[in-house]
């Protein structure tokens, strides 16, 4: 089976086209492009812009992953007729930026083999997600290709069971799968613990139930917001993990700057992170001059708050649910400090709990997880057909 897939959820343009069978998955061509150059001179990412954005690259990625897979042909002329070019158009009414690009574009190629098309359709930023939802609709309707639309935090999840096969980054295998398996979810707008039962294995119906998640800020939030205080490049995520990762290998000692492990001992699952970011910011405040060691200092006890209590809670959580197997995934899954702990925690506390983090060019946003997990979705629900699909900022696992 042949799926396109497309994530415009927020400021990553991306494009995957997979041939998936049983359990293994070719990448046939794959493509990203990411805004935050375009965002980091607002410190944030703007919807609007993210927007304009994802209509200008998305014809040039789907154009650079059909060539990728050698699946580009010359339309011979006159196979788009006027009828659907005012439906196209209707589809396009608030992106014209995007109806521009696509009409030459659908003029010049011919369809390609593709036999479904999997589309974020939330949560991110709602006109970042139209986007993507009404360029999966014009292409299925000129090229009669059913859609499949897909959770970008169930994608978060599968990008963790993406095994690599041989050398080359093109070939996976789907992870062996045992159930319950508890997932954690850490992006720039997700923390948050959930369940995921199959009753049946595998290829049964999945559950899924959030059974902690932070009551403010997410954890890739906080980073940002902290990496902003401490006027590091935006995202701040990984330029607080690079400071404190330098620290670590230079054994730096500081100056004994403690900050609180908010919630670590409640009762609940629930994270918070609110307290942790404004700890820092009065910090801050305190010290006559922010010296780069004084930075340093402050990422790596940053850093070390934040891993503390994702570290206690999932491991209440291991011990709640008996899980058998554990998923990190989300943008702040590529931390190389977070998932070192997680690996020398469950290594040495839960031996039998099989950990699944996805490979580093997996962690944050990419199609090739929307792929997969579009795939997922098909196979266990072969003849649904999903009409009348909307941007769902707020989605939620269950
Ligand atoms: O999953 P993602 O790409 O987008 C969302 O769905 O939010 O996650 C982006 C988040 C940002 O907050 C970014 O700072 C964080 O992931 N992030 C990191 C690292 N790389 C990305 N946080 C900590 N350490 C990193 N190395
Ligand atoms: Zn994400």
């Amino acid at each position: 089976m042949k799926i396109l897939a497309i994530e415009t959820s927020c400021d990553e343009t991306a494009i995957s086209y997979i041939e998936a069978k049983n359990n293994n998955i070719k990448v046939l061509g794959n493509a990203l492009l990411s805004q935050v150059k375009i965002h980091e001179k607002y410190g944030g990412v703007f919807p609007m812009i993210a927007k304009r954005e994802h209509c200008k690259t998305l014809i040039p990625l789907l154009e650079k992953v059909l060539k990728e897979a050698k699946e580009i042909k010359i339309n011979p002329p006159k196979l788009f007729e006027e009828k659907s070019f005012r439906r196209v158009k209707k589809i396009l009414e608030k992106e014209p930026e995007l109806l521009a690009r696509i009409i030459p574009f659908l003029k010049k190629y011919s369809k390609p083999k593709i036999d479904y098309i999997a589309v974020t359709y939330g949560p991110g930023l709602e006109p970042a997600l139209w986007v993507g939802i009404n360029f999966a609709k014009v292409l299925s309707l000129v090229w009669n290709i059913p859609l499949i639309p897909v959770n970008h935090m169930e994608g978060h999840i599968f990008s963790a069971f993406l095994e690599k096969k041989g050398k080359d980054n093109l070939n996976f295998k789907i992870s062996n799968l045992k159930f319950p398996i508890l997932a954690l979810l850490i992006s720039g707008g997700h923390t948050e613990l959930v369940l995921v039962s199959a009753k049946g294995g595998p290829a049964s119906p999945w559950k899924y139930e959030i059974i902690g998640e932070t009551r403010d800020d997410a954890v890739g939030e906080a980073f940002d917001k902290v990496g902003r205080m401490l006027n590091l490049k935006y995202p701040g995520g990984p330029e607080i993990s690079r400071l404190a990762e330098n620290a670590r290998a230079s054994k730096f000692t500081g100056t004994g700057i403690k900050l609180p492990r908010p919630m670590i001992n409640s009762e609940t699952l629930d994270f918070s992170y609110a307290g942790l970011k404004t700890a820092v910011l009065y910090l801050i405040k305190k010290l006559p001059k922010l010296s780069s060691n004084l930075k340093t200092e402050i990422a790596l006890e940053f850093e070390n708050s934040a891993t503390d209590t994702l570290i206690a809670k999932t491991k209440k959580a291991l011990v709640e649910i008996k899980a058998k197997a554990l998923v990190i995934g989300g943008g702040v899954s590529a931390n190389i400090h977070i998932r070192r702990e997680f690996k020398k925690m469950t290594a040495k506390e839960f031996p039998s709990v099989k950990l699944h983090i996805p490979k580093q060019s997996l962690t944050t946003d990419n199609a090739l997880m929307i792929a997969l997990a579009g795939y997922l979705k098909i196979i266990k629900n072969k003849n649904k057909v999903y009409k009348n699909i909307r941007a769902e900022g707020n989605l939620r696992l269950a």
